[in-house]
């Protein structure tokens, strides 16, 4: 016969209401941590050609209804702006080694309709092209990040690009860009050189691509762009630490500045599950890949540091986050997925992990900005919702620019039968105002959490704090229940001089501000 107590605890367990015994976590608050920045660019996004992402998402056009700036939403701009959005990855993804740029310039009558062979067999009309992009960009407050075409172009032709995009010199690239319309280059830092070049980019070995990043790399600081050109190599796949060691061992550090790794958040590539309506073990299986990240960049940071030690070229995470079933009745070629809280997790463990290895990570980009994968964004029409993901993305954009602090703790566990995984994560960072910020999450769906954060002796006198949470990890925001999920002020963190301890309801956020 069991007990009142047993039945009440399981009630309390179901509600997410029983809290565990209590994570201690150490931040380095002291005002002598010599610690990095936290490059603002750690919350970079990506927009490939690719579904929904850019026209319908970003761009519809400057005849269309729905109100716009030189054809780009409106609703938009000023999401994104208010996230702080660093820099946007464009075209691709697969489609930038498809992708050939005169095809986007110039009068549009003109411009020749290709097929999107990648996702969907669509036609593209190349209406949207290096001129709309590095515009909207401005508009954004964002710097681009273009990717080059290595795998079915030239060194000529992306060369010519860099040229159209970032020379004021007198050449036929400049003259090119003038006639269509901009006198002044845009300011255009970040280049990469191909992607996947081991599957959709080319399907290359990293011997064969060391050398052609080299080719390509030789030729793109062409004529006079401002010198601080920053060209990304194509990096890994997840764990192929093969991949960075020989492009490590065989590419000089004067022709790179940063390399890639691609890893995304997923249960089986045949298997991936819904976007919603999944079990707790695929919620546990998903939040298991997303944690790997740790690993990975540990990892490929400790071989770029036998090479690099001084830590000159940048790790670029530019493309991460979760993968799931496309929504039903949508085109599987589309990547159009809902975004739950789930999702906030995986994005505030994900960004607490770049945080924490900003020595080495320079820049990362979630893919993908709008209608595509984990987005921020999603459309439909006229209407736009914001997701968990922008939240996470909007709460944690106090840590750009600030100063890492330290953390270490050992977290409570996150069991799942047999299983189990740390339920805490954390980040700290100092902004130029001194004002000391520490995201935390608890991907816990069943259990609360008691969190204890130790200021290692720095007194503050006020906290202040914001918390993302819902009933259940399951929740999402909907075209018709919009802000079901939205930050709301946390008021629980109680302050003792230099210690503050929080509780965490189960599957949340909560960023904190001290004084
Ligand atoms: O983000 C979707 C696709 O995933 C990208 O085009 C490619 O680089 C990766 O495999």
């Amino acid at each position: 016969m069991r007990s009142k107590a047993f039945f009440l605890s399981v009630f309390l367990v179901c509600c997410g209401c029983i809290t565990k015994a209590q994570t201690i976590i150490n931040v380095d608050a002291s005002d002598n941590a010599a610690s990095p920045k936290i490059s603002k660019y750690i919350y970079s996004h990506f927009a490939e050609h690719l579904g929904r992402g850019i026209y319908d998402g970003f761009y519809v056009g400057d005849t269309s209804k729905i109100p716009n700036t030189n054809g780009v939403r409106n609703d938009v701009i000023a999401a994104l702006r208010e996230m702080k959005i660093p820099a946007l990855r464009w075209p691709g993804g697969c489609f930038a080694d498809t992708y050939h740029w005169k095809d986007g310039i110039g009068p549009k009558s003109k411009r020749p309709s290709i097929v999107n062979s990648w996702w969907g067999g669509v036609t593209e009309d190349n209406s949207f092209g290096t001129n709309e992009f590095l515009n909207m960009c401005e508009l954004l407050g964002a710097d681009p990040y273009i990717s080059g075409n290595v795998g079915s172009g030239t060194v000529q032709e992306l060369a010519d690009w860099v040229a159209y995009v970032t020379s004021d010199s007198n050449n036929p690239m400049s003259d090119l860009r003038k006639a269509n319309g901009r006198d002044k280059p845009w300011k255009v830092n970040f280049w990469g050189v191909g992607n996947e070049a081991w599957g959709c980019g080319g399907n290359m070995t990293p011997d064969y691509y060391a050398n052609e990043f080299k080719k390509y790399s030789t030729f793109m600081p062409a004529l006079d762009n401002t010198g601080k050109i920053y060209r990304v190599a194509s990096g890994a796949n997840s764990d192929d630490y093969n991949w960075t060691e020989t492009l490590m061992k065989n590419i000089p550090n004067n022709l790179i500045e940063g390399i890639a790794l691609h890893h995304y958040a997923i249960i089986d590539w045949n298997a991936k599950s819904s976007a919603t309506n999944y079990t707790e073990q695929q919620y546990f299986n998903s939040m298991k890949s997303a944690l790997e990240m740790e690993e990975l960049v540990t990892k490929h940071s400790a071989i770029m540091d036998k090479y690099d030690p001084k830590k000159k070229v940048g790790l670029v995470v530019d493309e991460w986050g979760g993968w799931y079933d496309v929504e039903p009745g949508t085109n599987p070629g589309f990547l159009f997925q809902q975004n739950s809280m789930r999702d906030a997790m995986i994005a505030g463990t994900t960004l607490n992990i770049f945080n924490n290895h900003c020595d080495r990570v320079r820049m990362a980009n979630l893919a993908q900005c709008i209608n595509v994968l984990q987005s921020v964004i999603l459309t439909k029409g006229a209407q736009m919702i914001l997701t968990p993901t922008y939240y996470v993305m909007e709460m944690y954009n106090v840590h750009q620019g600030a100063t890492l602090l330290p953390v270490s703790f050992v977290s409570e566990d996150y069991n799942l039968g047999t299983h189990k995984l740390p339920a805490i994560s954390a980040s700290a960072s100092r902004d130029k105002d001194g004002v000391v910020h520490i995201s935390v999450v608890n991907i816990d769906p069943d259990h609360a959490h008691k969190i204890s954060l130790n200021l290692n002796g720095k007194k503050f006198n006020t906290v202040k704090g914001r918390i993302l949470a819902s009933a259940k990890v399951q929740d999402y925001n909907s075209f018709d229940d919009p802000v079901k999920i939205a930050p709301k002020d946390y008021k629980g963190a109680v302050l003792n001089d230099s210690s503050i301890t929080i509780d965490m309801p189960s599957a949340s956020v909560i960023v904190l501000a001290l004084n």
